[in-house]
């Protein structure tokens, strides 16, 4: 294989704190082999419009400790077309560009395999989602900052829930999965947690509405990930409402505030290990894997594994979140 001199790197998908450490470290591991990198802006929209800004160690100064992607980011439909991927690849070209680095979920991956078998260039992936639902990884970057950004604000939620004897109903992020709402709902005590994973939590909620213990109690927290199959947390509301009356009910959704904010020490020590990674993954010739953190490992899982696979929540901590919340 050719030697590699020039690698580009991007963000796609929604954004998650770390990304910007993850870019810094590309740029610093390529710099240290003696590569050259090019920023792509908006992810694969950028790629397709040519949108590239040499990057070298001086410009990713000060920026491991900043949420969201100084190069932007974007969901770009025309990537998914050949004719979108034809010109992502000729702007590539022009620009002498052997390797790409991208960071994102899923959607990000899938763009990128499908990118690197019709046009044999190697692509790395480096997981990047507040959702923490890849598979192939134990943690994707964003996720810890989020999950500390939603416990925040549950704890002063509940002061005044407490305050007011209130059942809260909170809805977090998590279109297709309950990754933070399973975990964050275990760190604050929450008496219930819905999930897009789980059937039947209707009935189970009844259930523990009508219990001893949850009498007991004067105020509760009712976790909700946007996906849940019973709708979100007004729709959930709603409906507990209209069954027991005498519930005195409040909703409250969290919203963009869980993709904000600084980076916790966690989400930069991953996004630099994996950054350097992904570098290291390049001049090791390996094309179209994700590096991924596994048992406090770097992994490599294939783009198409990492793509098929589906991350489960796991049962044990299902049963945790039910233990604990009597
Ligand atoms: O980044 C993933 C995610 O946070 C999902 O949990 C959520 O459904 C989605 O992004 C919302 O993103 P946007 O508002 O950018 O469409």
């Amino acid at each position: 294989m050719a030697k590699i001199k020039k690698i580009a790197v991007l963000t796609s998908g929604g954004d998650a704190p770390g990304m910007n450490a993850a870019v810094r470290a590309v740029v610093r591991a390529a710099q240290y082999h003696k590569i050259k990198v090019v920023g792509i802006e908006h992810g694969y929209e950028g790629m397709i419009n040519g949108e590239f800004v040499d990057l070298t160690s001086i410009d990713v100064r000060n920026i491991i400790q900043r949420g969201g992607t100084f190069l932007r980011s974007a969901r770009s439909m025309e990537f998914k077309t050949k004719e979108g991927r034809a010109t992502a690849h000729q702007n590539l070209v022009e620009k002498k560009i052997d390797a790409l680095i991208v960071i994102g979920g899923d959607g990000t991956f899938t763009g990128a395999g499908l990118f690197s078998q019709e046009y044999d260039i190697p692509c790395i992936g480096i997981p990047g989602t507040i959702d923490n639902d890849i598979f192939g990884t134990d943690f994707t970057i964003g996720f810890d900052t989020a999950l500390n950004t939603v416990v925040e604000a549950i704890d002063k939620i509940k002061d005044t829930a407490n305050s007011h004897d209130r059942m809260f109903f909170i809805e977090v992020m998590g279109r297709d999965a309950g990754f933070i709402a399973l975990q964050a709902g275990i760190a604050t005590g929450a008496e219930a947690i819905l999930i897009p994973e789980v059937e039947g939590q209707e009935d189970k909620l009844k259930e523990f509405i009508l219990t001893e213990s949850h009498n007991k109690k004067s105020s509760h927290i009712i976790l909700v990930a946007e996906g849940n199959k019973l709708g979100g947390a007004h729709e959930v509301a709603k409906k507990v409402a209209e069954d027991f009356p005498d519930l005195n009910v409040r909703v409250s959704v969290l919203g963009h505030i869980q993709r904000g904010g600084a980076p916790t020490a966690f989400d930069r020590f991953l996004a630099s290990r994996l950054g350097v990674a992904a570098v290291d993954a390049l001049l090791d010739n390996q094309r179209s894997i994700m590096v991924g953190y596994t048992n406090h490992e770097v992994v490599h899982v294939p783009f198409n594994k990492t793509i098929k696979g589906h991350r489960n929540v796991s049962k044990e901590l299902l049963e945790v979140a039910d233990i604990l919340s009597i």
